[in-house]
């Protein structure tokens, strides 16, 4: 197969890493790539935004296969345009990536599909909101209904933070257009958990999940980011629990969406929080996490190829994935500065001899080569990932591995994998 990646980062070096083991590989391009991801594929110079650079090149490259990682594509209407040409394409159209690009769209697709899900009421007037914030009283959170570069979402302890989130994204418009309508919704308690389901349109199956670490700083302190790393399995939702939020949430969402004419085929990432009362849907992504999907391509035993062809060939009815017994767990560098302003052209050295270490892989995100040099272009820079027996093999082999990286323009969280470490 000839295969057309598209992205930059870590999650999509983790796909390219995958994909190049696969038997059915011809070709891998991908667009616009990284020096990690160039280790697997031929990376050439098309934005991942460029929907029609993107298809000019798949067509005169007679690309079987466009796989995009980031959801900004999916949402401009990568695959709707691949379809036009008759090219397949491992993720959703343009009207059911609103799952991710709208929260108001989601939240509507779980009440008519009777998906557990916080209580949510949609507001275009700030008056309003104010209003609504004052009569709920906190916790509550506050979302912008658009993307956001994951800093959409406020979860305020007091009415006043409330209020100024609400005043943030609707008259400050701080997070632009995705601003202009707001959720205000309950604010649930327990652990969070990112669940992967391969979907064909119809069908679903359980790719596994992950644990994120969303805040920037140890002990879950300071900004959100976009993940600080990630590990599975993760102890608190099993391949029982799996299977439960397949029948429960995957396929009445599929079944929903199908039956507003917009199916939807790639992966859905379900971000859950497990509470008293079972597993309810926070968001939906259209994509795989990044980090999460370092750590759970480190544990896949099948073919990637096969797993995408058959989604989008609508052939998951009897399909399973297989994960590994091993665990895997991925820690983020990222450059100082991060998730503010990042501090780029910092020199990394020693990630050849880290790599070399048992069970490690590592994945690069923001980095660029100068000559022989590999420097920082990003915030975050590197996953450094490891597989063990267990959880705490794997978090003790990557630790092992950040500390042979000579970098001292970046840092990462110590605590990766702490919530199922300390059980
Ligand atoms: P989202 O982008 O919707 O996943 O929100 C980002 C983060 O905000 C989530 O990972 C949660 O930590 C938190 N969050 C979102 N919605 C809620 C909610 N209803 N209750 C509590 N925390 C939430
Ligand atoms: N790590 C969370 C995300 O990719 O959205």
């Amino acid at each position: 197969m000839r295969v057309l990646l598209v992205g930059s980062g870590g999650r999509e070096h983790a796909l390219a890493w995958a994909i190049s083991a696969s038997p059915l590989l011809e070709t891998l391009w991908c667009a616009p790539g990284n020096p990690g991801i160039a280790e697997h594929a031929t990376c050439v110079p098309i934005p991942a935004t460029d929907i029609a650079g993107l298809v000019r090149f798949a067509r005169d490259h007679a690309v079987d296969l466009v796989v995009p990682g980031p959801e900004a594509p999916l949402v401009a209407g990568l695959a709707d345009a691949c379809a036009r040409e008759g090219i397949a394409c491992f993720g959703p159209s343009g009207p059911a990536a609103r799952l991710e690009g709208s929260k108001a769209f989601a939240k509507e697709v779980c009440l008519a599909a009777g998906v557990p899900t916080a209580r949510a009421s949609v507001f275009d007037d700030a008056e309003a909101a104010i209003a609504h914030v004052r009569r709920e009283g906190a916790p509550i959170v506050v979302k912008a209904d658009g993307l956001a570069a994951g800093k959409g979402v406020t979860v305020a302890a007091t009415v006043e933070e409330g209020i100024a989130a609400v005043e943030a994204a609707m008259r400050a418009r701080v997070h632009g257009e995705a601003g202009a309508r707001i959720l205000i919704e309950e604010c649930l308690a327990g652990e969070e958990v990112s669940f992967f389901a391969l979907c064909d349109g119809t069908h679903a199956v359980a790719f596994g999940s992950a644990q994120d670490h969303k805040r920037v700083g140890e002990g879950e302190t300071g900004p959100n980011t976009g993940g600080m790393g990630a590990y599975s399995p993760t102890p608190r939702f099993d391949r029982e629990a799996e299977r439960r939020a397949i029948e429960t949430i995957v396929t009445p969402v599929l079944a929903e969406m199908k039956r507003r004419g917009s199916p939807f085929v790639g992966v859905l990432f379900c971000g859950l929080m497990l509470t008293d009362t079972g597993p309810k849907v926070l968001e939906f992504n259209v994509r795989f996490g990044d980090p999460e999907c370092q750590v759970l391509m480190l544990r896949l035993m099948d073919d990637l190829l096969v797993a995408m062809r058959a989604a989008c060939d609508g052939m998951l009815d009897r399909f399973s994935v297989r994960l590994g017994p091993e665990a895997a767990l991925g820690v983020v560098l990222a450059a100082r500065g991060y998730p503010g302003t990042p501090e780029g052209g910092t020199e990394i050295r020693g990630i050849e001899q880290a790599a070399a270490l048992p069970g490690v892989t590592i994945f690069h995100a923001g980095t660029r080569r100068e000559g022989n040099r590999l420097l920082a272009a990003g915030g975050r820079v590197l996953t450094v990932c490891a597989t063990g027996a267990d959880l705490a093999e794997a978090r003790s082999r990557a630790y092992a591995a950040v500390d042979r990286i000579d970098w001292a323009g970046g840092f990462c969280r110590r605590d990766i994998g702490w919530r199922a470490l300390s059980r």
